[in-house]
């Protein structure tokens, strides 16, 4: 049985394409749907280009419910069984997220609960780590529920900050690293529905975590990175 995934993304869709390129030609994922709040994001072209249906649903300006009722109707309509934000900038609506509990992911710059919350996105994040002195950042794979970056852990990424680094080098390093992380992950989860119920048992995060790095070969990474 193949897990339906839809992507979620704001932006230039760079995690997504991690996402598509880690489960093109595989059976056991298929990205069946892209959403986007932007009509001109480049992850709506990334779907098109990979033959994955694209979808702009609009959310400025329109009543909370008008614009999860239009993800409902599309998640249904393309089967989805799992969620992945990919730079999502928006809050999902929480008749999305009530179905979907324990089926929606995130993936933050940052190793939450720090540098995470409403407006701590892109630049920002990687601003604030280095204006605190942080010589640790990383990645963060999370549940999503209602409210932003709060979500339960599912699995975390160091990665170290360097005196020399701008805002721009940092979020280079860590991207390297979500593109890594961020599809092991759904890898698992989506091994673990296909398993069956007990998928949805926020209290797997830890051995997902331990099989989605191993999947990845990350544990040699993770010292190599943490001796720089
Ligand atoms: C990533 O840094 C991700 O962690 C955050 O938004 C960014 C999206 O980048 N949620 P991209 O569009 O996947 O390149």
């Amino acid at each position: 049985m193949s897990v339906r995934l839809a992507v979620f993304a704001s932006g230039g869709g760079s995690n997504l394409q991690a996402l598509l390129d880690r489960f093109a030609g595989t059976s056991h994922v298929t990205p069946a749907l892209v959403v986007s709040d932007r009509a001109d994001a480049g992850a709506l072209r990334r779907a098109t280009v990979a033959g994955v249906k694209a979808l702009h649903i609009p959310v400025a300006g329109r009543p909370e419910h008008m614009v999860g009722d239009d993800m409902l109707s599309a998640l249904r309509d393309c089967d989805i069984e799992l969620i992945a934000l990919a730079g999502y900038l928006r809050l999902v609506p929480p008749r999305v997220v009530e179905p979907y509990r324990g089926r929606i992911l995130n993936i933050h710059p940052a190793l939450l609960p720090a540098f995470g919350g409403a407006g701590m996105y892109g630049r920002r994040v990687h601003e604030a780590v280095i204006a605190a002195g942080c010589r640790i950042t990383g990645a963060t794979v999370h549940y999503v529920d209602e409210r932003y970056d709060e979500g339960s852990i599912i699995a975390q990424w160091p990665v170290p900050v360097l005196r020399e680094d701008t805002a721009e080098t940092l979020a280079a390093r860590v991207l390297r690293i979500e593109h890594r992380l961020y599809p092991a992950v759904v890898d698992m989860l989506a091994r673990r529905i296909a398993d069956g119920p007990a998928a949805d048992d926020t209290t797997t995060r830890l051995e997902v975590f331990r099989l989605g790095a191993a999947d990845a070969g990350m544990a040699d990474e993770m010292i190599t990175l943490a001796r720089i």
